[in-house]
């Protein structure tokens, strides 16, 4: 396992015109299960070659631990890499491709048989060990190829790229708790490649966001959902995502046409703004007076459980989750409040402030 330390890494593929990695520092932790998460064409695969050795950067270095491995070719880095499709020996048995890595790291026998068996037993392939890997199907032949990625016990890291694209569903949730247990066991270093927010949530420690060859934020699952702090994270974390609402920075207030909704937080310089809400933190009341803003009912989606209301407000269209009970038809007028502290300012699709209550406002 290592720690691995990316310093003012960029890559471009077509000689410096454009950027599929924009220069990026940044430390992979020793033991955390990250996801990396980003929509398709954003970098994530070239961010994982350029770690397993792949792909050489164009810029940065590289640092595993104290040791600089910049230049140094796949074999030289001790990582295992996990691809989207299968990538196994063919005419070798189950058991045999398991073990491979091992044998060819001159692991003793009994060991060899020891982690096979474990890492069989946890990915459900006991039943496949004999057979040859070609006579599976691709998703149980993606199951050995992630067994292979995750066999070897002293790797300085796990890369596992979209892993689970040609497994089927019903096993997707299975084999994230797999992984999760496996990486509890073995406290590998591990990204996760993935576009699809809920791998991400529910899968890693740590989620990293990639949007167009940048990180645009790293954390926990929680602190992306509640504290978003870039227009992307809002938007491609959630269901549906954060609500953005034009509005502008004046006397310290925070307002959306002639509505003042807030205070703007710290010394923000007045202006343009743009202020993100996710439909969870938006609440809907009958009371005009401030900070409440008028907005016109367009639709409802019935979800069971709660609904989804569609308004517009100053000529944006804005989503509220609300709970069953509190129904409002359309064509009404309502007027929304955000929840303290969860509502935030956006200038260049960056955060730079949070929407404070206004001063007596009732909360
Ligand atoms: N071998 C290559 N030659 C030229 N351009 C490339 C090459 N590989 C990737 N790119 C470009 O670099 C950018 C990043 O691609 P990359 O494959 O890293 O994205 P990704 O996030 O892995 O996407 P996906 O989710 O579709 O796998 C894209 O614009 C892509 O077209
Ligand atoms: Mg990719």
């Amino acid at each position: 396992m290592a720690e691995i330390r990316l310093e003012g890494v960029a890559h471009s593929y077509d000689g410096g015109g454009t950027w599929a990695l924009k220069p990026m520092t940044w430390t992979w932790r020793t033991g955390r299960a990250y996801a990396l998460l980003g929509p398709s064409g954003c970098g994530k695969t070239t961010l994982l070659n350029i770690v397993s050795g792949l792909l050489t950067p164009t810029r940065g270095r590289i640092w595993f631990d104290d040791r600089e491995v910049t230049g140094v070719p796949p074999a030289g880095r001790n990582i295992a890499q996990v691809f989207q499709f299968p990538v196994l020996y063919d005419q070798m048995s189950v058991y045999d491709n398991l073990a491979f890595p091992l044998r060819n790291r001159g692991y003793p026998r009994q060991e060899v048989d020891r982690r096979v068996r474990r890492v069989s037993g946890l990915l459900g392939l006991d039943e496949h060990l004999r057979r040859r890997s070609r006579r599976l199907d691709p998703g149980r032949q993606q199951i050995v190829a992630l067994g292979r990625g995750l066999v070897r016990p002293e790797v300085a890291a796990v890369l596992l790229d979209e892993p689970l694209t040609v497994v089927d569903p019903a096993m997707k949730w299975t084999l994230r708790s797999k992984l999760k247990e496996i990486h509890r066991d073995t406290g590998h270093t591990l990204v996760y490649v993935t576009h699809d927010q809920t791998e991400a949530l529910t899968f890693a420690d740590e989620v990293v966001v990639l949007n167009d060859g940048e990180i645009v934020q790293a954390g926990e699952p929680g602190e992306l959902f509640l504290s978003p702090a870039h227009e992307f994270v809002g938007h491609f974390i959630g269901s549906p995502g954060m609500n953005v609402l034009d509005g502008a920075v004046a006397g310290g207030l925070v307002r959306v046409g002639d509505a003042a909704v807030g205070r703007a937080s710290g010394d923000l310089p007045p202006g343009p703004v743009r202020i993100g809400v996710r439909p969870e933190f938006v609440r809907l009341t009958s009371e005009e007076a401030p900070p409440g803003i008028a907005a016109r009912v367009t639709g409802i989606d019935r979800m069971g459980a709660y609904d989804l209301v569609h308004a517009q407000v100053n000529g944006h269209p804005l989503v509220a989750r609300t709970d069953a009970a509190a129904v409002r038809e359309p064509g009404s007028v309502t007027f929304l409040r955000f929840a303290e502290g969860r509502a935030f300012l956006f200038r260049d699709a960056v955060r730079c402030g949070v929407v404070e209550p206004l001063p007596g406002s009732a909360p």
